[in-house]
């Protein structure tokens, strides 16, 4: 039985690596990189990292419009499943890699599996919520980390094959935790102290390319001061397309993307996390950091509803009060499972296969 996992950007990377493990306990993996992210701090330092096989396919894809990009990707993913014919294609959140996947392998009657299925922010404007709403739509499987993402799919009427998994980024971040620790030497090397600096991570269209919104962010963080910012490459070409680069550098430690064990201690040490991904939210709750996240909705709305997450959008002002003052007063749950999601998927792949889902 053979499984293609296709994958492209960082957060495809994090839940590949466990789920990856898993499957190739039980069937032959092909791993199909579309090479949508390519710098080695994108790319090649979270297979290093996490100990993920180097892809059995690089297509080579990289950056351009939606379009382009998702079309050069389901071109070329085509071709390798053609030639690999897996019994199933696994994709993985809601990129433009997972969308060129799963629509290249539906198209070829194979089945998709999707890992982290029904998230939904309802906003359309969101390239993510495209992908997801579209992907779901055509998986044959769909492993569902939270409830919500359940019950998000039941009101689309996708009920058959769905499953509540729990999330695979749990299992990523138990099985490098300890590794982390030992060989990371970030703070070190920044000359940091735990607890004496936020975090911030900003990648999200709807904030970098809006000249007004990137601007009241940056400004909050330069008021705030004490920030450590792994600078995601589109966040660092509207910088200074902004002409905002050379104040911020002035004023917080603006680095480049950090590696996954890097990044795990930066999270764990931080005081706080300000945030417009999705993955460093849940990171933060799963550690225990109070999360400013910088949008106005989010997917992982058990974050908020446990009070460890509050949403500021891209006010100045809130984001500075919020920064300083925000204390989550509840305690946390177990919202993104115990750690096995990695081995449910593999099971339920295997099932798939066999015909024998309940
Ligand atoms: C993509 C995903 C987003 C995810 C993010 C994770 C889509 C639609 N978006 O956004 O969901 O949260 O990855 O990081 O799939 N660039 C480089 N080097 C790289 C990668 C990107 O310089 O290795 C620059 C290029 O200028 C590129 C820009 O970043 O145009 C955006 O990259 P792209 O992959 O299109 O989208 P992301 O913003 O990274
Ligand atoms: N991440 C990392 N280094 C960084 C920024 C993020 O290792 O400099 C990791 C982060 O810990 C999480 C994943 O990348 O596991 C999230 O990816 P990202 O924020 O790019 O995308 P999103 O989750 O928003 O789709």
């Amino acid at each position: 039985m053979k499984v293609a996992s296709i994958v492209g950007a960082r957060p495809n990377f994090v839940k590949l690596a466990p789920v990856s493990r898993e499957v190739r306990r039980r069937f032959d993996e092909v791993i199909i990189h579309t090479g949508q992210h390519y710098n080695y701090e994108m790319d090649k330092v979270f297979f290093n990292d996490m100990g993920i096989p180097a892809p059995d396919y690089h297509l080579g894809v990289g950056s351009g419009s939606h379009g382009h990009q998702t079309g050069e990707m389901l071109r070329k993913v085509e071709e390798a499943i053609m030639l690999e014919k897996p019994d199933v294609v696994l994709v993985f959140g809601d990129t433009n890699s997972t969308l060129a996947g799963a629509l290249a392998a539906a198209k070829l009657h194979i089945n998709v599996a999707h890992v982290e299925a029904g998230l939904r922010s309802y906003d359309k404007n969101m390239p993510e919520e495209i992908n997801r709403v579209l992907v779901d739509h055509c998986s044959d499987l769909l492993l569902c980390p939270t409830k919500t993402a359940v019950e998000n799919l039941k009101i689309e009427g996708i009920k058959r094959n769905v499953y509540l998994t729990g999330d695979v980024m749990v299992d990523a971040q138990r099985d490098c935790a300890k590794i982390a620790e030992n060989k990371s030497r970030i703070l070190a090397d920044l000359d940091i102290e735990p607890k004496d600096y936020c975090l911030a991570t900003i990648h999200r269209a709807s904030n970098t390319d809006d000249p007004d919104k990137f601007r009241a962010i940056i400004e909050a963080l330069e008021e705030l001061g004490d920030i450590v910012f792994p600078c995601h490459p589109r966040a660092e070409k509207y910088l200074r397309q902004f002409g905002l680069w050379d104040d911020l550098n002035r004023r917080a430690r603006v680095i480049k993307p950090v590696g996954y064990f890097d990044m795990l201690m930066l999270e764990k040490n931080a005081k706080k996390i300000l945030t417009d991904s999705g993955g460093v939210q849940k990171e933060a709750y799963l550690l225990g950091i109070p999360c400013i996240t910088l949008r106005d909705e989010t997917e992982w709305v058990e974050t908020v509803a446990d009070g460890w997450n509050v949403l500021v959008g891209s006010s100045k002002e809130k984001i500075v009060q919020l920064a300083r003052h925000f204390e989550p007063s509840q305690e946390r749950h177990d919202v993104f499972g115990k750690g096995d999601a990695s081995i449910k998927t593999a099971e339920l792949i295997e099932k798939l296969v066999c015909g024998s889902l309940d």
